[in-house]
C-alpha cells in the first residue's frame, strides 16, 4: 500500500515528503538549472533503470553538473524511497539541480548539487482512453534546441501541454520544420502503410526510454519499423498515431486537430504492441 505520508530523499536523508524543503536560492528554483528522470517501478521493481540511469548521466554531462552518485548508489537510494512507500507499482521522481548558490547567471565555483527523490503512485491509463484513445492537436514546436536534455526547465512544454488541454486534447504533437518531433511530455509513433514510424533520435527530441522499448519490441516480434522523419502531411495521414511516456506507456490517439485518425478507433497495431509491452511489463513483475 502507497502510504499517506510518502517518503521523500533530499541530500543525504529519508523524510516525510511534506518536510522535504530547498532553500529558496537552489538554482532549480531560481534558473531552472538542473535535470531529473521518471522511472516507473512495477510491483516494486525499477523498469529499464540502467537505461534511465543512463539518461540520467548523459544529461547531467551536458549540462556540466557533476554526477553525484554512482549508479550502485543511484540503485541503493531508489530502492529504499520505493520500499519505504511500500513497493507496488510507482512512479519515482528524481531530480538533480546545481545547488545553492547567490543568482548570478554563470555557474558557481563551488556549489553541491542538490539531490531531490520522491515517488507516487503509478496510476494505470484510465479504461476509456485505452477503449476510445485519445484526441492530441498539433502545434509548432518551439522549445529550444537541446531538447535532448531531460531538464527541469519545462516551461515551453508546460505552455504547449496547456494549450493543447484547453482545445480538449490529452497531447501536443509538435511540428519543426514541418516534421514531427516529440509530444510535450511524451514521443510520437505513427503506422503508415503498415509501417511503424517514429522520429529518429538527436537533439529535437528526448530518447525517450519507452520509445527505445517498443522500437525494440517491433523489432523483437518482427514487426516492420523504421526511425525516419515523419513530415506532417504524414502524420495526418496516418493509420495509427500512438504516444509514448514512462507514465502513460502506450496511449493511441484516434482524433487529430478534430479529424478522426484513421477509422477513430484505437488500431490493431496499437493494440498488439501494448500487448508485447504489457508482457514484458509482467516479466518485471514474475521474474523467472
Ligand atoms: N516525460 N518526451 C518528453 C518531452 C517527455 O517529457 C517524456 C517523458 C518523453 C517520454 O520519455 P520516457 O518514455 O522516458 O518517459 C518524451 C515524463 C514522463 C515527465 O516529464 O513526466
Amino acid at each position: 500500500m502507497f502510504p499517506e505520508q510518502p517518503a521523500a530523499y533530499l541530500n543525504g536523508e529519508f523524510l516525510p515528503l511534506h518536510q522535504a524543503c530547498v532553500p529558496v536560492l537552489d538554482r532549480g528554483f531560481i534558473f531552472g538549472d538542473g535535470v531529473y528522470e521518471v522511472i516507473p517501478v512495477y510491483a516494486g521493481r525499477p523498469f529499464r533503470l540502467a537505461h534511465h540511469l543512463q539518461r540520467l548521466a548523459n544529461s547531467l554531462a551536458a549540462v556540466r553538473i557533476d554526477n553525484p552518485h554512482t549508479d550502485g548508489e543511484w540503485e541503493g537510494l531508489i530502492a529504499e524511497l520505493v520500499r519505504r512507500n511500500g513497493e507496488g507499482d510507482q512512479s519515482v521522481y528524481l531530480q538533480v539541480t546545481r545547488g545553492i548558490a547567490p543568482r548570478d547567471h554563470r555557474f558557481p565555483a563551488d556549489s553541491r548539487p542538490t539531490v531531490f527523490l520522491m515517488s507516487n503512485p503509478f496510476k494505470p491509463v484510465p479504461e476509456a482512453e485505452l477503449r476510445d484513445g485519445v484526441a492530441a492537436v498539433t502545434l509548432n514546436d518551439f522549445r529550444w534546441e537541446l531538447c535532448h536534455i531531460k531538464s527541469i526547465s519545462l516551461l515551453p512544454n508546460i505552455l504547449l501541454r496547456q494549450q493543447a488541454v484547453e482545445h480538449g486534447a490529452a497531447e501536443a504533437i509538435l511540428l519543426r520544420n514541418g516534421k514531427v518531433t516529440e509530444g510535450a511530455a511524451s514521443n510520437v509513433f505513427i503506422v503508415s502503410d503498415d509501417v511503424i514510424v517514429t522520429p529518429p533520435k538527436g537533439d529535437c527530441l528526448l530518447p525517450g526510454i519507452t520509445r527505445d522499448l517498443v522500437v525494440e519490441l517491433a523489432m523483437e516480434h518482427g514487426l516492420p519499423c523504421e526511425e525516419r522523419d515523419i513530415p506532417e502531411n504524414e502524420l495526418r495521414r496516418a493509420g495509427e498515431i500512438w504516444l509514448t511516456s514512462s507514465t502513460r506507456e502506450i496511449l493511441p490517439v484516434t482524433r487529430l486537430d478534430d479529424i478522426p485518425v484513421g477509422d477513430g478507433r484505437p488500431g490493431p497495431v496499437w493494440r498488439d504492441m501494448l500487448g508485447h509491452y504489457h508482457r514484458f511489463v509482467d516479466t518485471l513483475r514474475r521474474p523467472a
